[in-house]
């Protein structure tokens, strides 16, 4: 039987660190750190999401800052907004909850943020520092999976990773930052050929595709560690009610792998905790640099 990743309990060992680090700042600087998180629309998810990020922020000692507009909001509106947090000697941090409605290009919104506040890492310049090794910020979810890895592991180098997912908030940050831990790394996706014996060669299995418990546990190596990303609702056993599951399946993959991380409980909550992380990060940077 494998064991469990606990990150519920990472991530608030992490959000106490982040705490602590906030506290020292705020007697150093005389002001505690800003987020500013951007909402468009009314999309449920998303709104849950800017709730939780809110809350951890107060709880961690920083500011918080909501920006909830309209579903028809202009993208010059939007990217006006951006100018003026840019333009905030309050704000440290700035994160637009993604998707995006339709009719604004998410790209043109995401590169007007400051790259020295863009604590999601979501820029070109925060990929390309991520991709040639400098220092920069790293998209929240990969951080907190490497985090999980490291915890459980140690040492990584050496190690055959397999992330199954390519996009640009998870698959690619962690292809690069397993990279950068001298893992040999394999993306797959959709198209890959065969997924189950390619996944069968990993040490360390990342699933980030958006499919209901799709790895199966004879898809693992034995002993392999696994981290899934993967935030699926789908009906549960009982009539009318629905349950949230990975993209691993995880009774079997108990019964194969070393260490699973579950859904809920896993990498979600160390998102969050990364975030924070982020933003004290970037509160210290401006800080340091004026
Ligand atoms: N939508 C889903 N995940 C994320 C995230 O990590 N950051 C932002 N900004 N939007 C998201």
């Amino acid at each position: 039987m494998a064991d469990i990743i606990d990150g519920k309990a990472f991530a608030a060992r992490l959000r106490g660190e982040v705490a602590e680090g906030v506290a020292a700042f705020r007697a150093k600087s005389g002001r505690a750190p800003g987020l500013a998180v951007v909402l468009v629309g009314e999309d449920p998810a998303s709104a849950v999401y800017v709730r939780s990020k809110h809350k951890a922020c107060v709880a961690a000692g920083m500011e918080s800052f909501e920006h909830r507009l309209p579903a028809d909001t202009a993208e010059a509106a939007l990217l006006a907004l951006i100018e003026q947090l840019n333009a905030d000697p309050a704000v440290d941090g700035i994160l637009v909850q993604l998707p995006l409605p339709k009719h604004i290009d998410e790209m043109k919104v995401i590169e007007a943020i400051d790259p020295d506040k863009d604590v999601d890492g979501f820029t070109i310049g925060s990929a390309g520092r991520l991709a040639t090794g400098q220092d920069g910020f790293v998209p929240c979810t990969p951080l907190g999976c490497l985090m999980l890895l490291r915890d459980r592991l140690g040492d990584l180098s050496g190690k055959s990773a397999v992330i199954i997912g390519r996009s640009n908030i998870v698959g690619k940050p962690m292809a690069m930052l397993l990279l950068r831990e001298s893992c040999t790394v394999t993306i797959a996706h959709s198209r890959t050929e065969d997924l189950p014996s390619v996944v069968r060669g990993a040490d360390i299995v990342v699933a980030a595709v958006g499919r209901p418990e799709m790895v199966k546990g004879d898809w693992l190596k034995p002993g392999a560690t696994v981290i899934d990303v993967g935030i699926n609702r789908v009906a549960a056993a009982e009539e009318g009610k629905t349950k949230l599951v990975g993209d691993v399946d995880f009774a079997e993959a108990m019964e194969t792998a070393s260490a699973v991380t579950p859904v809920p409980g896993g990498v979600g909550p160390m998102t969050i905790a990364c975030l924070l992380h982020n933003t004290l990060a970037a509160a210290e940077r401006r800080e340091t640099i004026g």
